[in-house]
C-alpha cells in the first residue's frame, strides 16, 4: 500500500482556516521551548492545524519528535511558549493554573498507556474519583459507563485482579464518565497483547462511531491506520496526513 503524500512546505492545516469554526482543537503558530542546561530546545515549532468535532486524529513520529509536548498542550497540562491554542473555543494561554486544572476536568477525557489506576480502589470507584474531582458522584453513571466498555461483572475488582485490556477499558470508562468533548489517549494499546488490543481498539472505533473526538499518540502502524487522519511530527515540525490517507486493517 502507497504512502500518502506528507504535506511539505508552510506548516498550515490541508483543510484551511475555515475548519477554525467548528474546530474543537485550534492551534496556530504555536511553540513550546524549554529552556535550562544552557540552551533552548524547540520541542514544538510553529504548530498550525486543528481538529473537528468527531475526528479521530493519530499523532506519530518516532521518539524525541515532540508527541509528548504537543499531548501535554492540548491536555492543558502545559501552555505554549508562543501561539494561539483553543481548546473547544477557548485560548488555554492566559488562564491560570487553578482555572486551567477547572477547564482540563471538564474539557479532557485521558487514557494513558499506564492505566494510572489506584491501585486500591476499584474499578467503580476508580471511575466515581474521576466524578468526585470533577463535580460529584453518581454511582449509578459510573456503573453504566462501566457497562458501556463491558465491564459489568467487574465493577467490584481492584486493578490488580483485572487484565491489562480490562484496566485500559476501566480507563476509558473514566475518561467517559465526565462527557468531555476530547479523549486524549497516549499509546492506549501500548501495554497490551493483541487480543487486548483488539479489544481497545474496537471500543475507540465504537465511541468514534458514536461521535466522540479522539487524539490518540501512537506507534502503533495498525493504531494509526483506523484513525481517519494521521499527524506527523519531526523534529518538533508538524506533518498533517489528510483524510483518506493510508488505512491499515485491524490484525484479527
Ligand atoms: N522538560 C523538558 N526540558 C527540556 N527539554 C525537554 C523537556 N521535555 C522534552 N524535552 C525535549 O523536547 C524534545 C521533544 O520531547 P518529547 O515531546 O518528550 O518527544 P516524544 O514524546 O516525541 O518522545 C526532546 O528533544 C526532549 O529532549
Ligand atoms: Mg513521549
Amino acid at each position: 500500500m502507497s504512502e500518502a503524500k506528507v504535506q511539505t512546505g508552510p506548516l498550515v492545516d490541508p483543510y484551511g482556516s475555515t475548519r477554525d469554526d467548528c474546530a474543537v482543537i485550534a492551534l496556530k503558530q504555536v511553540t513550546r521551548e524549554y529552556a535550562g542546561h544552557g540552551s533552548v530546545v524547540r520541542a514544538l515549532g510553529d504548530a498550525t492545524f486543528s481538529i473537528v468535532a468527531g475526528e479521530w486524529v493519530a499523532i506519530t513520529g518516532p521518539s524525541g519528535s515532540g508527541k509528548s509536548t504537543l499531548v501535554n498542550l492540548i491536555g492543558c497540562l502545559d501552555r505554549p511558549t508562543s501561539g494561539e491554542l483553543k481548546i473547544d473555543n477557548v485560548d488555554v494561554a492566559s488562564m491560570s493554573a487553578t482555572e486551567l486544572d477547572r477547564f482540563r476536568a471538564d474539557k479532557i477525557g485521558f487514557i494513558f498507556q499506564q492505566f494510572h489506576l489506584i491501585p486500591y480502589l476499584s474499578a467503580l470507584e476508580n471511575v466515581m474519583l474521576a466524578q468526585y474531582f470533577h463535580s460529584m458522584t453518581d454511582e449509578a453513571e459510573a456503573r453504566a459507563a462501566l457497562e458501556r466498555v463491558g465491564l459489568d461483572k467487574r465493577v467490584s475488582h481492584l486493578p490488580s485482579e483485572l487484565s491489562g485490556g480490562e484496566q485500559q477499558r476501566v480507563c476509558i470508562a473514566r475518561a467517559l464518565i465526565n462527557n468531555p468533548p476530547v479523549l486524549l489517549a497516549d499509546e492506549p494499546t501500548g501495554n497490551l497483547d493483541a487480543a487486548n488490543q483488539t479489544i481497545v481498539a474496537e471500543l475507540l472505533q465504537d465511541l468514534h462511531r458514536n461521535g466522540h473526538t479522539i487524539v490518540m499518540v501512537t506507534h502503533d502502524p495498525e493504531m494509526a491506520g483506523l484513525a481517519q487522519r494521521r499527524i506527523a511530527l519531526s523534529h518538533g515540525k508538524v506533518f498533517c496526513h489528510p483524510v483518506g490517507g493510508p488505512m491499515v486493517t485491524l490484525r484479527r
